[in-house]
């Protein structure tokens, strides 16, 4: 199968790692990297980190996020990142409504949207991600969470602007528990999100866009995941930790 969107295959490395370790994954991965690789690879380190990997991969393509951030460019919010700051970190992308944010740190879909709003002003590319918890889902509730979900998050966000988006699926049930959807779930799940993209912005602008699954992604079923047409990428936690299991979801084989 040949999928006209470029894959994206994304680590999030949430509270983990020391600047060194960090660094040294980095690093680890770019060499392990297949040179004629077509698709990108993003790395999300924590704030802290974000120099020791903006060094590592310096030079080569892998790009670099933030796993948030803030909508004002400066001011007093205390312990706040602003999207002026992590452009001048070196990051191009920012994970935005991550479901962590959403769930502990009680984020909004209206502060998601604000801060999607201010990611694409200051030319960030935001990796936006929605997803249902496991009592939604048995309450077949699934499509009207992620329709809400996204409605509100692009709210006035013209489709110019939207384009630069990538949208994360992560269902909440599976994130860290080891419970991965199945190929077949994530991917009814990414033909009713495309089909949603359709609605608020026209069949062109959905086809070209892209759509990541996450969620207790591993080297075991990267590939039956990849093989869905509808999925265009990964965004990968715990695995994204160890060098040669991150290497072996990078390079996916379909
Ligand atoms: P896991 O891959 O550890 O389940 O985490 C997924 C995730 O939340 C990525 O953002």
């Amino acid at each position: 199968m040949i999928k006209t969107r470029k894959s994206l295959i994304a680590g999030n490395w949430k509270m983990h790692l020391s600047r060194k370790e960090a660094g040294e994954l980095a690093l680890a991965v770019r060499k392990g990297l297949d040179p004629d690789m077509k698709h990108e690879v993003l790395f999300a380190p924590s704030f802290t980190n974000l120099e020791a990997v903006r060094q590592a991969i310096h030079g080569s393509p892998i790009l670099l996020a933030a796993q948030d951030v803030h909508w004002e460019d400066a001011g007093a919010y205390t312990g706040a990142v602003s999207p002026l700051q992590i452009k001048d970190a070196g990051c191009t992308h920012a994970i935005i409504g991550h479901s962590e944010r959403r769930k502990i740190f009680l984020e909004t879909d209206e502060i998601i949207n604000k801060k999607l709003k201010s990611a694409l002003k200051n030319s960030l590319f935001p990796v936006l991600c929605i997803g249902e918890t496991l009592e939604e889902r048995e309450q077949q509730k699934t499509y009207r969470v992620l329709q809400t979900q996204m409605q509100k998050a692009f709210l006035e966000i013209d489709a110019g602007s939207a384009s630069k988006i990538v949208i994360a699926y992560e269902p909440v049930w599976a994130i860290g528990t080891g419970k991965t959807a199945t190929p077949d779930q994530a991917q009814d799940a990414h033909v009713f999100i495309r089909k949603e993209l359709e609605r608020l912005y026209g069949e062109n602008f959905a086809t070209g866009f892209r759509i990541l699954y996450g969620g207790s992604v591993k080297a075991e079923n990267i590939d039956s995941l990849m093989a869905q047409p509808d999925i265009d990428g990964v965004l990968v936690g715990g695995e994204s930790l160890k060098a040669d299991k991150f290497l072996r979801i990078i390079h996916f084989r379909v």
